[in-house]
């Protein structure tokens, strides 16, 4: 059985899986619930000035009978005071003394974040995470994602930080930013010990068409909310690796974004992170997920012949690399398998309105089709030399597997976009003309 133990920034867990900074992670009720549940870390609700909430402060996304596909919040910080976050850290450490606790802050002064710091290790929480993230109402107090936008203030609080900090700190970023490479970088300048990302996305999920409000809405008014849950999960993703295939970062990190189960933190893993943080599959479905992840991991990572999860760290980043690189003479084909296909034609109608009109329909000639058919319904064909590998009628097969892509052999050698310009240039070829 593999490894799952991690030190993420100097923060050791018995396993990636850590609860993020929200409602769950909000008393040491909670942190016990999800280490008994089988949670390597838990960061703390983050602690502050104690503020007040408003009710109502979710809203959601469902897709058909998907209940909360995307995820939206207004709340603050917590409501707690800082006394009584920082003594039940301490309860919960000297019950869990190999258990990560990480104490999650956001205050204003340098005095303020020195004060913080300092109260964090003497509580005994293994490390410290900065939320420069939070989008709605504490950047409008000039904290949060004010803080996370604008990277030049980010790297003055961090060094405030590390002024003080004996245990490791990881700085939480926002995604609300244009390019987050450059928000990692301030971190790294101020030195912090690792990054976590991300937190949550400006956004309103629906508008109430009776009373014309956003949800969720407070006597008639809304704010933008914060947007998390498996939608963002392709967001973070791409910031995870953006980050982690930084020259200039090059820090370890704890992802974030829409992570439900074991595949979803694999593949932050893969793309660069060495611990995961899950909010919102918890608030859906409580802290025993994570029994199901870690059995899930364990079992892949033995699938894969790894002794530990750190071997699994960073597998994915190198594989993204910029479009010019990608073989313009590599090709795949849509491939139906007949035993499987149900006979619905979406995949007809998907390329034929959608794509490249490389499907017909083709009366059944005594080829299989799997159950549910219609008899004498016509049924799709690949028309392998107009199709371009798109992958969208594969996308759009209700069926597991019945729509496969596979490599042809184009018998061109390998040519990139950039090789293509510079052998254009030096003569060697001729542009190749726009297709009719
Ligand atoms: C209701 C709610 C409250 C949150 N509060 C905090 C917070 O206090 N501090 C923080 O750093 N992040 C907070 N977050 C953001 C989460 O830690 C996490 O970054 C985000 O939800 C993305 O992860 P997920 O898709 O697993 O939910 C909150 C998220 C939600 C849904
Ligand atoms: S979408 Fe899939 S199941 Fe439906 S006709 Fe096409 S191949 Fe068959
Ligand atoms: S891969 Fe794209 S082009 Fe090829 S058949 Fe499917 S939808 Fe059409």
């Amino acid at each position: 059985m593999a490894d799952l133990s991690i030190n993420c920034a100097g923060i050791k867990s018995p396993n990636p899986f850590w609860v993020a900074s929200g409602p769950p992670a909000n008393t040491g009720y909670q942190a016990e619930r999800a280490f008994d549940a089988g949670w390597g870390g838990v960061v703390w609700k983050t602690i502050g000035d104690p503020i007040v909430n408003v009710s109502s402060r979710y809203s959601a996304l469902n897709l058909g009978t998907t209940r909360m596909v995307g995820f939206n919040n207004i709340e603050l910080i917590s409501d707690r005071s800082p006394e009584t976050n920082f003594r039940e850290i301490a309860e919960v450490k000297k019950r869990w003394p190999n258990h990560a606790v990480i104490a999650s802050l956001m205050v204003e002064t340098r005095e303020q974040w020195h004060e913080f710091v300092k109260r964090s290790a003497d509580a005994g929480a293994d490390g410290i995470e900065l939320n420069f993230g939070c989008p709605h109402g504490m950047c409008e107090r000039g904290m949060g994602s004010a803080v996370g936008q604008r990277p030049e203030v980010a790297e003055k609080i961090v060094s405030w930080v590390m002024e003080v900090a004996t245990i490791p700190v990881l700085t939480k970023l926002t995604p609300n930013i244009t390019d987050v490479v450059y928000a990692g970088r301030a971190a790294k300048r101020a030195g912090s010990n690792g990054i976590s990302l991300i937190n949550t996305i400006n956004s309103i999920t629906q508008v109430n068409l009776d009373n014309f409000c956003p949800e969720p809405f407070v006597a008639g008014k809304s704010s933008h909310g914060g947007y998390c849950g498996p939608a963002v999960k392709p967001i973070a993703l791409n910031m995870v690796q953006n980050c982690a295939a930084d020259p200039e970062v090059q820090l370890p990190i704890s992802g974030i974004g829409g992570i439900s189960n074991w595949r979803d933190a694999a593949e932050f893993i893969a793309l660069g992170s060495t611990s995961v943080q899950v909010c919102t599959a918890i608030m859906h479905y409580g802290f025993r997920i994570v029994e199901d992840m870690a059995e899930g991991l364990s079992d892949y990572l033995d699938s894969k012949g790894m002794k530990s999860v750190n071997e699994l760290i960073g597998k994915a980043v190198p594989t993204l690399q910029k479009w010019e690189t990608l073989d313009l003479h590599y090709k795949r084909i849509a491939s139906i398998n007949y035993d499987k296909c149900i006979g619905c034609n979406l995949c007809y109608i998907a390329c034929e309105d959608g794509a490249h009109q490389a499907i017909a329909l083709i009366p059944p000639n005594g080829h299989g089709l799997g159950p549910g058919r219609v008899p004498g319904k016509p049924i799709p064909e690949i028309k392998e030399h107009e199709c371009v590998g798109c992958n969208l009628c594969s996308l759009v097969c209700p069926v597991d597997d019945c729509i496969t892509m596979v490599s042809v052999d184009t018998k061109r050698a390998k040519m990139s976009w950039s090789d293509y310009q510079a052998k254009v240039s030096r003569g060697e070829m001729k542009p190749i003309p726009a297709h009719p």
